[in-house]
């Protein structure tokens, strides 16, 4: 089949070289010149594990192409996947700016029928609008579809190439049979299609990320309870994680969910039911807790050192919003980071894969190591924000003699607690008995 992708974002590039993947004609169309040169050239702008392999194999074998021209893009092309950023408006709300430009320039050049797929996350009632200006000058047929994209960054390929399941909003007979024919090679294991119509699609995957959203900051919220309480937070994930009705991912307690995805759209559902006049309180306590979390070892940082952070030489460990990405979009380590300069302190960080990233935000305000030991090397203490697999078994011994003090605060609960104090440690987790 002959597909386009409109937008070489993360969604657009992963859903682009991964249909090439299973055979199809795939051409990606961007309006950023500089990243088409970078992908003709065989430069990914992501970091995005696996990605690589299937991107090199399938523009050697010429089945994925990139091009800023959309006329040519779209041409013969049986779908075309609108991939585009809906970055939040002033109000929270997803601005659809992009979105409608484009269904608006489609409607003048399709020369026939295709399938118009909104693969970004758009509030409900997109599809409809994107219908609206395709049609405003189409000449051809063509249908609207919203098929959102489930895939977590970091695991991106998986996830797509073996989803869950595929959600795909139509009411079109003609495009449910090219969809099904287009994700066939990608259930063939019965995970299944899920078909709705397009307000339900674009609802279910603010409902997903909301939920899972949700999940976490109940955690984060039975986490704080449990430091006042004197229980352990691990073992309470352990107990309710078996339960299969509760499910034993996304119980994870830590400094809170950041990214791209979760703080966007939980803020833009919430500012849909505001517009539809319903109070979502879950919503609004799940912004409040994250906001609250994500800054949580601020103040016991403080206290340990008395208040006093001037000239203190803090290591942070991770820098990323999670591992496996060079993405710090909403990362809790930036905000500690700025909090930690307010306050006087010097810092010197670690990620194997974000600090180019966290460059040209911070510049040169902070110290950017080579490994993760430099970054201890006369700190007097450890911040770890992103459990990256390095930071997981490191050598203590190592660390002992490049530490000024033994001092860890773990946002993401990394190690035992019994281990922390044999090594003589004072260590301060999440959720857990200092
Ligand atoms: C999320 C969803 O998981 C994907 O299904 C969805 O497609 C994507 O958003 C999107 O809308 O595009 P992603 O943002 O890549 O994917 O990352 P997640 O792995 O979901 O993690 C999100 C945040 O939650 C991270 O900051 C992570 O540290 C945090 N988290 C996750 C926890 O604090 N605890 C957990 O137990 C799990």
């Amino acid at each position: 089949m002959k597909i386009a992708v409109v937008g070489t974002g993360y969604v657009g590039l992963v859903t682009g070289t991964c249909f090439a993947e299973t055979g199809n004609q795939v051409t990606c169309i961007d309006i950023d010149q500089r990243k088409v040169e970078k992908l003709n050239n065989g430069i990914i702008p992501i970091y995005e594990p696996g990605l690589d392999v299937l991107f090199n194999r399938n523009t050697a074998e010429g089945r994925l192409k990139f091009t800023t021209q959309l006329a040519e893009g779209i041409e013969g092309a049986e779908v075309i996947f609108l991939a585009l950023p809906t970055p939040p408006g002033e109000d929270g709300s997803a601005d659809l700016k992009y979105i409608l430009k484009v269904a608006g320039d489609l409607g003048q050049i399709m020369k026939d029928y295709a399938v118009i797929v909104d693969k970004s996350t758009v509030p409900v009632g997109t599809a409809e609008k994107v219908r609206e200006y395709i049609s405003l000058a189409a000449q051809v047929e063509f249908d609207v579809v919203s098929n959102p994209e489930f895939l977590r960054e970091g695991v991106a390929i998986e996830d797509f190439m073996k989803p869950d399941r595929v959600v795909i909003g139509t009411q079109s007979e003609r495009a449910k049979v090219i969809m099904t024919k287009l994700y066939a090679p990608l259930v063939r294991q019965g995970n299944p299609i899920i078909f709705m119509d397009e307000r339900s699609a674009e609802m279910t995957k603010y409902a997903a990320n909301s939920f899972l959203a949700v999940k976490i900051s109940f955690m984060n919220e039975i986490a704080n309870l449990c430091e006042k309480v004197g229980a352990n937070v691990d073992d309470i994930r352990r107990g309710i994680g078996t339960d299969s009705r509760i499910g034993k991912r996304f119980l994870f307690a830590g400094i809170g969910y950041g990214g791209s995805c979760f703080p966007k759209d939980v803020q833009a559902l919430a500012k849909t039911s505001q517009e539809y006049a319903y109070d979502f309180k879950i919503l609004k306590s799940v912004m409040e807790v994250n906001a609250r979390q994500k800054t949580k070892l601020l103040p016991v940082i403080n206290e340990h050192f008395n208040g006093d952070l001037k000239g203190k030489t803090i290591a942070v460990w991770g820098l990323a919003f999670k591992p496996y990405t060079d993405d710090i979009r909403e990362a809790p380590a930036l905000e500690n980071i700025q909090a930690l300069l307010a306050a006087g302190a010097k810092v010197t960080a670690y990620d194997p894969e974000a600090m180019e990233n966290v460059r040209q935000v911070l510049g040169n305000k902070i110290t950017y190591a080579h490994t993760s030991y430099a970054a201890l090397d006369d700190a007097d203490a450890l911040v770890i924000m992103t459990e990256w697999p390095m930071f997981r078994t490191p050598e203590f011994g190592k660390m002992e003699l490049l530490l000024k003090n033994k001092v860890i605060f773990d946002g993401r609960n990394l190690y035992e607690l019994d281990q922390m104090k044999e090594l003589g440690y004072t260590y301060y987790s999440i959720g857990r008995e200092a």
